[in-house]
């Protein structure tokens, strides 16, 4: 597992104004769609291109663009993460979007997948994850071992927050074989009993779209 932890002034300044507790949602919705798109910028860096003869003005070259065939795959974890999904893809327009919803026991603190919308063969994809909070790290895992059994070799998880121990637990658990890189623009200090990350910025899910009984 390569981890990417984004170290940029405008990084920093976004993340504290998505953190402060005064932030309204319809303020909070654009920076959560700011910050992906830089986070993006680092984690499409190993994109893969095909040649594309063009015709400029002046001469003809072969120029490149991204691979047609298969397209890249992005794929927010419902809810949290399609506030992610905007920002990701106003840099990769021709990508493919599949969804997976999961949610967590709040008890438990177990997965539980009630939805998805996956092709069944995910061979030769690069795959993105989108899902801003990497507390547990149990729904990353999850969500990387549904991908896997559908043939995907080559993951990015892009998380707005990272706790350690969620990291930790994605580098026994995620199988080494598979290509497998996290991109996030902070690592907090640890989780609470209830799982939330210190001091990250509270439930993702209520503070991008309020709070759903
Ligand atoms: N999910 C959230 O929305 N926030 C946390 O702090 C942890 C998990």
């Amino acid at each position: 597992m390569q981890l990417h932890v984004m170290k940029h002034p405008l990084v920093e300044h976004k993340l504290t104004v998505l953190r402060d507790e005064n932030t309204p949602s319809n303020n909070f919705r654009q920076l959560v769609s700011e910050l992906v798109t830089l986070e993006a910028y680092e984690a499409t860096r190993n994109l893969t291109l095909e040649e594309h003869p063009i015709q400029t003005p002046v001469a003809p070259m072969t120029g490149h663009t991204l691979t047609k065939n298969p397209r890249p795959m992005v794929i927010p974890i419902l809810r949290a993460g399609l506030g992610m999904l905007d920002g990701m893809m106003r840099l990769m327009p021709t990508a493919e979007v599949g969804f997976l919803g999961m949610k967590r026991d709040e008890r438990t603190l177990d997965v539980i997948t009630y939805a998805q919308r996956l092709p069944e063969d995910l061979t030769g994809r690069q795959c993105f994850i989108l899902d801003p909070m990497l507390a547990t790290g149990g729904t990353l895992v999850t969500a990387i071992h549904y991908l896997a059994e559908r043939g995907a070799r080559n993951i990015t998880a892009i998380d707005i927050i990272a706790a350690p121990e969620g990291l930790e637990r994605l580098k026994k658990e995620v199988d080494p074989s598979i290509n497998f890189d996290v991109v996030v623009a902070g690592v907090d200090d640890r989780l609470n009993e209830n799982g939330y990350i210190v001091p990250g910025l509270g439930d993702a899910g209520d503070r991008l779209y309020g709070v759903v009984d």
